[in-house]
């Protein structure tokens, strides 16, 4: 494992707050209730970074990605502000992949622009839906209007890419509104689109009061025509939830299914770094204040064990359409396809994994049954030694 060279580098940076809390959402988000303290976050990102070095470890950092909660929430200035700080204080790859994750209720053309000026390359718009009875089921901030302004103004801006979020199986929804709302995303032509099926998670809105969702009938129903719809319009879907024009796919995610390293900054972000140790899993505290305040601000930092790096590999790279290759599992586990026979041999035997020359992939059995498969190599990595990674 120590021998394999170090993955490559990508950085997150978590912009914690929303203006309002959707029902359906789990991600570390908050209501804001008090203009933003921008400049103080600022610092504290800046801050943070300076006190991470080690992490870095000397690599370039190849991708950035924004997430949230909503970080168009900040103000063009305070992105630059942040992206002229990081340079100061890491080194880029070349054509370093930018993202920034926009709600359509909080932007404006104008701000848009001052993304792009600030740096950001790529946006990413949480449309959800294009269906205004749906879009107030999800407790949206913006309605269909709002949302198609807004795609218009992502494809105009001058971004080199951007993606369009919709969720489907829907409360209530029919077919024929899952993939009208496909078809309405498509007709600005983004160059990527992610569909994500809606999932009731716990501690939600959602979880204490369930609406009532299509049946799992009428929502394998909706996958199939929303896939369809993206296949046929020339996307590629390269991940359970990614669709991508040829040269389009996210780097930074990419970064993340091929289990790379990446180091989290702000509220509550999660990072995982490599060294000649091993991998260590790290969380920044979940609280804004505490956070700026600089109070403990790494929150837990935990070394991997080996078993573990294999079932977090797997939960990752097999949601490539792709799979892996043997020189990436060696590469990230230390561990070669013949030394876990036993792991793949019932998943081989019941077509859910397929093997091409050095590649490992699910099949299209294993793909729609992906967590169910999940749960099994889990099962299976538990059982075996707990030796450090
Ligand atoms: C972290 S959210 C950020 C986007 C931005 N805050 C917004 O909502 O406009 C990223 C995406 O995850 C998807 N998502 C969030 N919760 C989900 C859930 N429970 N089920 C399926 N997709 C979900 C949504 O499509 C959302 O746009
Ligand atoms: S706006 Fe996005 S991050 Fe915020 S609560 Fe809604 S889905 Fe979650």
């Amino acid at each position: 494992m120590s021998k394999a060279p170090l993955p490559p580098l990508s950085l997150y940076i978590h912009i914690p707050w929303c203006v309002a809390k959707c029902p359906y959402c789990d991600f570390h988000s908050l209501a804001q209730r008090a203009p933003l303290p921008e400049g103080s976050y600022v610092r504290a990102l800046l801050d943070d970074l300076e006190h991470s070095q080690e992490g870095l470890q000397g690599r370039a950092i190849d991708t950035i990605f924004f997430g949230g909660g909503t970080p168009s929430l900040f103000s063009g200035a305070a992105i630059a502000d942040i992206l002229e700080g990081v340079g100061r204080r890491a080194a880029l790859g070349n054509d370093c992949e930018i993202t920034l994750e926009a709600n359509p209720g909080t932007i404006d053309s104008s701000r848009f622009q001052a993304f792009c000026e600030a740096g950001v390359t790529r946006l990413s718009l949480g449309v959800q839906s294009l269906h205004d009875p749906a879009l107030r089921r999800l407790g949206r901030i913006h309605d269909a209007r709002t949302a198609h302004e807004a795609m218009e103004a992502a494809a105009g801006a001058g971004f080199r890419s951007f993606n369009i979020d919709l969720m489907y199986g829907l409360p209530d929804q029919t077919t024929a509104e899952a993939e009208a709302d496909v078809r309405a995303a498509l007709a600005v032509d983004p160059p990527h689109l992610s569909l994500y099926e809606l999932t009731i998670e716990a501690h939600t809105a959602f979880a204490h009061d369930p609406p009532t969702l299509p049946s799992e009938d009428e929502r394998m129903a909706i996958e199939e025509t929303v896939t369809q719809a993206a296949g046929d319009a020339g996307y590629d879907r390269y991940e359970v939830s990614a669709y991508a024009r040829a040269g389009y796919r996210c780097a930074h995610n990419l970064n993340y299914w091929r289990f790379g390293d990446y180091l989290g900054l702000g509220a509550g972000a999660h990072s995982k770094l490599t060294d000649a140790q091993g991998v260590t899993r790290m969380a920044r505290n979940a609280d804004p204040a505490a956070y700026m305040a600089d109070r403990g601000r790494i929150a837990s930092r935990r070394r991997l064990a080996r078993r573990e790096l294999i079932f977090e590999f797997l939960l990752n790279a097999l949601r490539l359409t792709e799979g892996f290759s043997q020189d990436l599992l060696r590469d990230r586990t230390g561990y070669d396809f013949t030394d876990l026979e036993s792991l793949w041999a019932p998943a081989f035997a019941r077509d859910l994994l397929g093997r091409e020359g050095d590649r490992m992939h699910t099949t299209p059995l294993g793909r729609r049954f992906l967590d169910a498969l999940l749960a099994e190599f889990l099962a299976a990595t538990e059982t075996m030694p707990a030796e450090a990674s």
